[in-house]
């Protein structure tokens, strides 16, 4: 049999749960143990996804030998000392998006990683979506022609508490970082790096973003008009438009199954689901994929992309001023 890869889960919320509930399901991998600051914590996590031990701080779950890869699942000021810690003893890592509050630390990760030859990857599962997926063969088959604008947003309403952690400028709360960076993954995967980027925000009572909206625009003429909100359900929509025609893509864009391609020979949709679970098994398996053949990049979810997307966000709080406690002034 295979060698399993043993997982560490650091961190115990709700992300935590869900991918480790995935992992624990997937035939090649196994979740050896949980970390959190609390150890109550820890062993609840550890015991829905059958993972053999429990500890009480990051450094005890970064060190056990029996972790052979570190999930960095906390919230977004708390990415980069996990991260960095993790790699520094020599453990590859998978971070949850964003993989650092601002550019920055992203490249601090990756010069960590780069350093010692070890597998960083940022959560940005959506790249495996297997919606996406078919949807950029559509365009690559040339169905809508050449692709001008992509129209996203990600838009969920979460209860007001200057506590959670959307709106918690202490662990990098903000509805860019958390909702708009997967608008911002998609237009990146379509569009590429922009040139311009005029940004406007709204804001909560703590500060942050409640909700952002981005116009990336392109030398050529392309555009991205890019929106999220943690303030409101918008309908979360994605619409690519090219000079032959459309396709827009149904339900929260993050995690989309199903889109419709409209061109002047009609329409038609089509449903790629995602796998059973949560729906994290393919980023489970693409971290299996690359420490099986000793990868320490991913073609399908490269750290290149995770440190553009950064760089642009970084541009748009800028922009609409939103800094964080961690930030230099
Ligand atoms: N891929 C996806 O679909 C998806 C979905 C939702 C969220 N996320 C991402 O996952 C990460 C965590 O989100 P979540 O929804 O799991 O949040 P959550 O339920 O609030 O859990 C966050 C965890 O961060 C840890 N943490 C460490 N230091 C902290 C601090 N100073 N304050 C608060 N928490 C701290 C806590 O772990 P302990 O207390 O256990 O140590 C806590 O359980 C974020 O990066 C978020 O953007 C990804």
């Amino acid at each position: 049999m295979a060698h399993l890869v043993r997982w560490g889960i650091l961190g115990a919320g709700g992300i935590a749960a869900a991918v480790g509930a995935d992992v624990a399901a997937s035939a090649g991998s196994t979740v050896a143990a949980v970390g959190s600051r609390d150890s109550v914590r820890a062993r609840d996590l550890a015991r829905r996804v059958g993972a053999p031990r429990a500890h009480g701080s990051d450094g005890e779950l970064i060190a056990d030998p029996d972790v052979d890869v570190v999930y960095v699942a906390t919230t977004h000021a708390q990415h980069r000392g996990a991260a960095l810690a993790a790699l520094r003893a020599g453990k590859p890592v998978l971070v949850e998006k964003p993989i650092a509050l601002n550019a920055r630390q992203a490249h601090e990760i990756a010069d960590a990683a780069a350093e010692r030859g070890l597998l960083c990857l940022e959560g940005m599962w959506t790249r495996l979506n297997p919606a996406l997926r078919a949807i950029q063969s559509v365009i690559a088959a040339g169905e809508i022609g050449e692709v001008r604008t992509v129209r996203v947003d990600l838009s969920h309403a979460f209860e007001y508490d200057p506590k959670h952690r959307l709106f918690d400028p202490e662990v990098g709360g903000g509805a860019l970082l958390d909702l708009g960076v997967y608008p911002a993954a998609i237009a990146w995967l379509l569009l590429g790096r922009p040139d311009a980027v005029r940004a406007s925000a709204t804001f909560a009572p703590t500060g942050v973003d409640a909700a952002a909206s981005m116009w990336w625009s392109y030398e050529d003429g392309r555009a991205a008009q890019l929106t999220c909100s943690a303030v409101s359900d918008a309908g979360s929509t994605a619409t690519i438009v090219g000079t032959e025609g459309w396709i827009e893509a149904a339900g929260m864009i993050f995690r989309t199954e199903e889109f419709t391609v409209c061109t002047a020979a009609g329409s038609r949709t089509e449903r790629h689901p995602l796998p059973a679970g949560n729906g994290y098994g393919l980023e489970v398996a693409e971290i299996e994929k690359c420490l099986a053949k000793g990868l320490t990049d991913s073609a399908d979810m490269p750290l290149a992309a995770s440190l553009g997307v950064l760089e642009v966000l970084d541009e748009v709080r800028r922009q609409v001023g939103v800094r964080y406690p961690d930030e230099e002034a």
